[in-house]
C-alpha cells in the first residue's frame, strides 16, 4: 500500500501527554532525533541506508516541513515521522525521559545578535532535556558555520556547572550521508561548501 501522508505526519494536537515517540512507529527501533531538520535531506538519506532506525524529524518553517513531507512520501520511507513545531517545548513537555538514542542539531538558526541570543537551541535548559530524554550513552551531535554560535555551545558544554557533568566529549562519527569534505550532508551543508564556509562540529555522549 503506498505510503501516506497521516502514515508519517505527527499531529502535535493530539499529544498530550508524555509520550514515548516509538508509538509513533510500527516496529521499536532505535530513534534518531533532528531538530530543525529542513528540507530533511540528511534524515531521508539517513532512513533510507538504515532501515532498522525510526527517524524523528521536527521543523516549523511549514516550506520546509512540506517539502519534507513530499519527499518522505515520494520515496517511501516508513521509518520517518515529521512534526511541525517549535521543538524546545515539545521536546520538555512531551518527551519520554531515556527514549532517544540520538539528538541532532545541524545547522541551527545562529540569532547572531546579542540580543537574540537567547532564542538559540543550546541552551541551557534545552541541553538539561536533551540529557534526560537521550538514553544511558545516547549522542548529541551538532555541527554550524557560525563562529559565535560555536563558541557559545563551548561555552555551554565546557564551562557551564551544570551542563558539563551531563556530556562526555567525542569523536564526531562518520556519518553514511556525508559525501567528501562534509560532516554530515545537509542541504544547508551543501549550500554553504559552494561558499566555502568553515564548518565546526561537536559530539557528546551521555553520561
Ligand atoms: C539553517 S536551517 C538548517 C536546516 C537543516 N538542518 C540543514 O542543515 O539543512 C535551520 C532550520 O531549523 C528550523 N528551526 C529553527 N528553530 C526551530 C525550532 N525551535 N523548532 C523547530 N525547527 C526549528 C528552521 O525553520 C530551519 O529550517
Amino acid at each position: 500500500m503506498p505510503l501516506r501522508e497521516e502514515d508519517i505526519i505527527i499531529e502535535e494536537d493530539k499529544v498530550r501527554e508524555i509520550t514515548d515517540l516509538q508509538d509513533f512507529f510500527p516496529t521499536p527501533n532505535p530513534i534518531y532525533l533532528e531538530v530543525g531538520s529542513g528540507k530533511g535531506t540528511f534524515m531521508r538519506g539517513m532512513a533510507n541506508i538504515h532501515k532498522n532506525i525510526n527517524f524523528f524529524g521536527i521543523e516549523w518553517a511549514n516550506r520546509f516541513y512540506r517539502h519534507f513531507v513530499d519527499r518522505t512520501i515520494r520515496e517511501d520511507l516508513r521509518n520517518v515521522r515529521i512534526l511541525r513545531t517549535d521543538a524546545a517545548p515539545f521536546l520538555i513537555k512531551y518527551v519520554k525521559d531515556e527514549s532517544i538514542t540520538q539528538f541532532n542539531i545541524f545547522f541551527p538558526d545562529p540569532w547572531h545578535k546579542n540580543r537574540h541570543n537567547l532564542r538559540r537551541f543550546i541552551v541551557e535548559n534545552n541541553l538539561i532535556n536533551a540529557h534526560r530524554i537521550l538514553k544511558p550513552g545516547g549522542r548529541f551531535l551538532f555541527t554550524t558555520d557560525h563562529e559565535g554560535y560555536f563558541e557559545w555551545s563551548k561555552a555551554m558544554f565546557f564551562a557551564n556547572s551544570n551542563i558539563t557533568p551531563l556530556f562526555k566529549k567525542i569523536e564526531f562519527p562518520k556519518l553514511d550521508t556525508a559525501r567528501e569534505g562534509e560532516i554530515v550532508g545537509t542541504n544547508y551543508e551543501r549550500k554553504y561548501i559552494k561558499e566555502g564556509r568553515t564548518f565546526y562540529s561537536l559530539a557528546f555522549e551521555k553520561i
